[in-house]
């Protein structure tokens, strides 16, 4: 069996009936990004495809998993180990799939981000926000999928953005890296204007 057609196999065994629909929907809007942002477009959809794999464990099933695998955890990853399913999903892609180190990062990043994200990992950071299996009855994603194949850092920007201030009002934990990877982004964008 071809590749993805095995994981979607394994996909439907450990996901819910919505979260296996949403899988899907990354897919697909991975490989429309991939294809746009000249990136390898099975990568992208192997990545996209598998990014919530770890997703549907309960948080004591992730803290164990990542003790038994030695994945190193922090002090807001402990509080809150929902956000690990990127970590662990990296790690299930690696073992079971034998994934390369650009779709584990891409997997992995697509919580928290991370400053040194490559298109890959900033394109499925972005799909699993605005795919179309998503709602869409608000501007933001309309604007967010117009804009994701446009510019796909400003993009990563609008969707930290949003999610930074979601968090605030939420008065929610923010992981520090993802204000490094805004800064980064931020101060890529500000060095490429200055050397116009
Ligand atoms: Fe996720
Ligand atoms: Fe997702």
């Amino acid at each position: 069996m071809e590749k993805i057609e095995q994981i979607k196999e394994d996909l439907k065994q450990v996901l819910s009936e919505k979260r296996y629909i949403h899988s899907i929907g990354v897919m697909e809007m991975c490989e429309k990004l991939a294809k746009i942002y000249g990136v390898d477009i099975q990568n992208a959809k192997i990545a996209g495809l598998l990014h919530d794999i770890a997703k549907e464990t309960t948080s004591e099933e992730k803290l164990e998993y990542a003790k038994q695998n030695n994945i190193e955890i922090d002090e807001i990853e402990k509080t809150n180990p929902q956000i690990l399913h990127g970590k662990i999903g990296a790690h299930i892609a690696k073992v079971k799939y034998g994934v390369s180190k650009e779709i584990q990062n891409a997997i992995e990043y697509h919580t928290e981000t991370n400053p040194n994200m490559d298109i890959l990992a900033k394109i499925v950071y972005v799909s699993d926000k605005i795919e179309l299996n998503r709602k869409d009855d608000n501007f933001e994603i309309k604007y967010e999928r117009e804009l994701a194949t446009k510019d796909l850092d400003e993009t990563v920007i609008y969707i930290i953005n949003a999610n930074i201030i979601k968090l605030i009002k939420k008065q929610k934990l923010i992981h520090p890296t993802i204000l490094k990877t805004r800064n980064a982004l931020i101060k890529a964008k500000l060095d490429k204007k200055s050397t116009l």
